[in-house]
């Protein structure tokens, strides 16, 4: 049945995929929503009702929580529900950098059983299936190998929403001179995929949603990976802060997080809802 549930976000996810496709090659329709940085554009709005009405069909006992609030709950007692980022990456989108995706997952309860994340771009397919790995473009991915915090490539990104309470500038200020470097995709889903396939060797951001993280999750933990809260207790799904790593340098970019925590206002356990 997994099988079933992965292929079925696979095809979603690359229908959705061609419609942000289309849309892009069209004149941008771009609102906010209420903050001046908090984009929403006809992509996410078509993307979400395609995705929506083919699970709906597809999987009429399931709930669905949608970013564009198109989803519904399910009256049944069986405890599947369905993470959907329509369009991961809005803000890149509107500007035509191509860092942008659909990200879907599939839970039950607690559980991530499913997950696909599809740049339609580069055409760029991650999947993961719970215990039975995690492929890039149909291949096995494995995270990273590099050991020491000094020698990593990382990744984070930054809210659209409440922008100055975010602690996040010195975070990354910190991690910048203690790494090789710390990349600012603008596509949450994509940046934890990166880490599932060995392209970063870790990732950090606040106030991160549901559906931002839902996929990228299962694709770090089949890939090898790891993910935690900066005091290293597991990561809940919407938590405050997440941090994903290839598990080698894990304890050490802890260690630095916790650190700075320490020194800075806005600490990773405080309210995301505030970030
Ligand atoms: C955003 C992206 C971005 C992250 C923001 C998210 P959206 O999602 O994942 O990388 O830094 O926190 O809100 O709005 O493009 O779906
Ligand atoms: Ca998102
Ligand atoms: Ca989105």
């Amino acid at each position: 049945m997994t099988q079933d549930y992965l292929e079925a976000a696979v095809e979603i996810a690359q229908e959705a995929g061609k419609i942000l496709m289309e849309e892009l090659s069209r004149p941008l329709d771009i609102r906010y929503k209420g903050d001046e940085v908090d984009l929403v554009t006809q992509a996410d709005k078509r993307s979400e009702q395609a995705i929506v009405a083919r699970l709906t069909k597809y999987f009429p006992d399931h709930a669905i929580a949608a970013e564009e609030g198109t989803g519904h709950e399910s009256a049944s007692g069986l405890g599947f529900r369905w993470h959907v980022d329509p369009l991961d990456g809005t803000t890149n989108f509107a500007h035509g950098y191509p860092c942008f995706c659909v990200s879907i997952a599939l839970a039950q309860r607690d559980t991530m059983l499913t997950a696909a994340v599809f740049n339609p771009f580069y055409n760029e397919l991650y999947t993961a299936a719970r215990g039975e790995g995690a492929t890039f473009n149909g291949k096995k991915i494995a995270v990273s190998k590099n050991a020491t915090l000094s020698t990593s490539l990382l990744c984070t990104g930054f809210p659209v929403r409440n922008r100055k309470l975010s602690p996040n500038l010195q975070y990354y200020g910190e991690f910048t001179q203690r790494s090789h470097g710390v990349r600012r995709d603008g596509s949450a889903a994509l940046d934890l995929a990166c880490v599932a396939s060995g392209r970063f060797d870790g990732f950090w951001e606040f106030g991160l949603n549901k559906w931002d993280t839902a996929a990228g999750v299962l694709l770090i933990e089949e890939a090898g990976g790891k993910v935690s809260d900066f005091e290293g207790k597991p990561y809940q799904l919407g938590g405050p802060v997440i941090l994903a790593t290839n598990g080698l340098i894990h304890a050490e970019a802890r260690m630095v997080a916790l650190e700075i925590s320490r020194r800075v206002p806005g600490r990773g356990e405080a309210d995301s809802s505030k970030m």
